[in-house]
C-alpha cells in the first residue's frame, strides 16, 4: 500500500511540473509588449518567437503588416507575414509566399527567397512583392530578383517571375515608393561591388530601363528614406551573416549623385552595427520626423533565431543619427529636440 502511495505521488508530481513550466513560459511570452527591446527574443500574440528576417513593414490603413524571411535552422521556407496596430503586438498571419511543390519552378523548394518586401499599387489594387531570388541548389549565383502579387496584404502572394533587372545581378535589395507613386527597386549588383537603382513600371511588376549605377563602394542591405525633401540610403559592408559597420548617404534625387555622411550609428559597438545589419527604415505615421530603423542580427548556426534590432532614427542638427538603447518606446519621439 505504501509502495502504491509513493508510486501515486511520484506520478502526480512527473506530470504537473511540466505543465506548470509550460504555463509560466507561455503566459511571459503572450504579455502584452509596450516596447521595443532590441535583441531580445520577440514573441508572437500566440507566443511564438516571430520569424520574419531581412523584411519590411507596410502600413495598410490603420494594421502594419511585417514581411520577412521564414527560416528554419538554415533553410529557407518562404515569406511570412504579421500584422498589428501598434508595432509591438504581432499577430502571426501565416506565409504569404510559399515555396513550389513543382521542382521546375524558379521558387522550387529549397530555393532562398531573402530581403522580401511588399509595395501596395494604388492603380492596379494589388499588393506586390519584391524578393531576392537564389535557384535551388545554385547558392549564391542565380542572383535574381524575384516577384509575386496579392489582394490583400496577407496574400497568398502568387508568383509572378524573377529575371536580373536589365541583365545586371540583383542580390540584396529594397524597394522605395516615392510621393508622386513612382516605386524603386534598389539592388547589390555585379557581385555586390555596385548599388544600382531602377524605377519600376507603373504596375510595380518590373524594371524599366531607367536603371543606374548609384555608387560602386560594395555595399548591400540597402534601405532608403525620404525626410525634409532629402534621401537617405543606409547601407553595409559585405561579410556574410557577420556584421560590419553601416554607412549613410544622402542625395536631392534618388540617381544621385549620392554624398557620404558616415556611420550613422554611435556608442559602444556602433562600428559593428551593434552586431546588426539593415534591412529597412520605416516611418512612423502621425510622428513628426519619425523613423525606425529596421535590422537583422543573424545567428549563422541557427537563422531562425536570428535577432530584430529596431532603434529609432534621431536627427541631431538636421542629421540622422541612430543610438543604441536597451528599452524604447514611441513616446521616444516626442522627445526629440
Ligand atoms: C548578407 C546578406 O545581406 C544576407 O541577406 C544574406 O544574403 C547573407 N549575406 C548570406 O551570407
Amino acid at each position: 500500500m505504501k509502495q502504491f502511495l509513493y508510486l501515486l505521488l511520484g506520478c502526480c508530481l512527473a506530470w504537473s511540473a511540466p505543465t506548470a513550466k509550460a504555463q509560466t513560459a507561455s503566459s511571459t511570452s503572450k504579455a502584452k509588449n509596450t516596447a521595443f527591446k532590441p535583441g531580445e527574443l520577440w514573441y508572437d500574440t500566440e507566443g511564438n518567437l516571430i520569424n520574419a528576417h531581412g523584411g519590411g513593414v507596410l502600413l495598410v490603413g490603420n494594421t502594419y503588416y511585417w514581411y520577412g524571411e521564414k527560416r528554419a535552422q538554415h533553410q529557407e521556407e518562404g515569406v511570412n507575414v504579421y500584422s498589428s496596430k501598434d508595432l509591438y503586438n504581432w499577430k502571426y498571419e501565416g506565409v504569404a509566399l510559399t515555396p513550389a511543390t513543382d521542382a521546375q519552378s524558379d521558387i522550387a523548394a529549397g530555393c532562398l527567397m531573402e530581403r522580401p518586401k511588399v509595395i501596395y499599387n494604388q492603380k492596379t489594387g494589388k499588393y506586390v512583392m519584391w524578393f531576392h531570388l537564389e535557384l535551388k541548389g545554385q547558392s549564391y549565383k542565380a542572383a535574381r530578383a524575384g516577384v509575386a502579387v496579392a489582394d490583400k496584404p496577407t496574400g497568398p502572394f502568387r508568383y509572378v517571375s524573377s529575371f536580373r533587372p536589365n541583365g545586371n545581378m540583383s542580390r540584396d535589395m529594397g524597394l522605395f515608393v516615392d510621393d508622386d507613386g513612382a516605386a524603386y527597386h534598389i539592388y547589390s549588383s555585379r557581385e555586390n561591388y555596385d548599388l544600382r537603382l531602377a524605377r519600376l513600371s507603373a504596375d510595380y511588376l518590373t524594371p524599366t530601363t531607367q536603371d543606374s549605377l548609384l555608387f560602386a563602394k560594395h555595399r548591400e542591405a540597402p534601405a532608403v528614406f525620404k525626410q525634409g525633401g532629402k534621401y537617405y540610403l543606409l547601407t553595409s559592408g559585405c561579410t556574410g551573416w557577420a556584421p560590419n559597420e553601416a554607412s549613410l548617404h544622402v542625395a536631392d534625387n534618388l540617381f544621385g549623385p549620392w554624398q557620404l555622411l558616415g556611420d550613422p550609428m554611435t556608442g559602444p559597438n556602433a562600428k559593428l552595427t551593434y552586431g546588426g545589419q539593415s534591412t529597412y527604415v520605416l516611418p512612423v505615421p502621425g510622428k513628426k520626423d519619425a523613423y525606425i530603423f529596421m535590422a537583422d542580427r543573424w545567428n549563422p548556426k541557427d537563422l531562425k533565431d536570428s535577432r530584430y534590432l529596431w532603434l529609432p532614427v534621431q536627427f541631431k542638427a538636421g542629421q540622422p543619427t541612430i543610438d543604441w538603447l536597451e528599452q524604447w518606446d514611441l513616446g521616444h519621439f516626442s522627445k526629440q529636440l
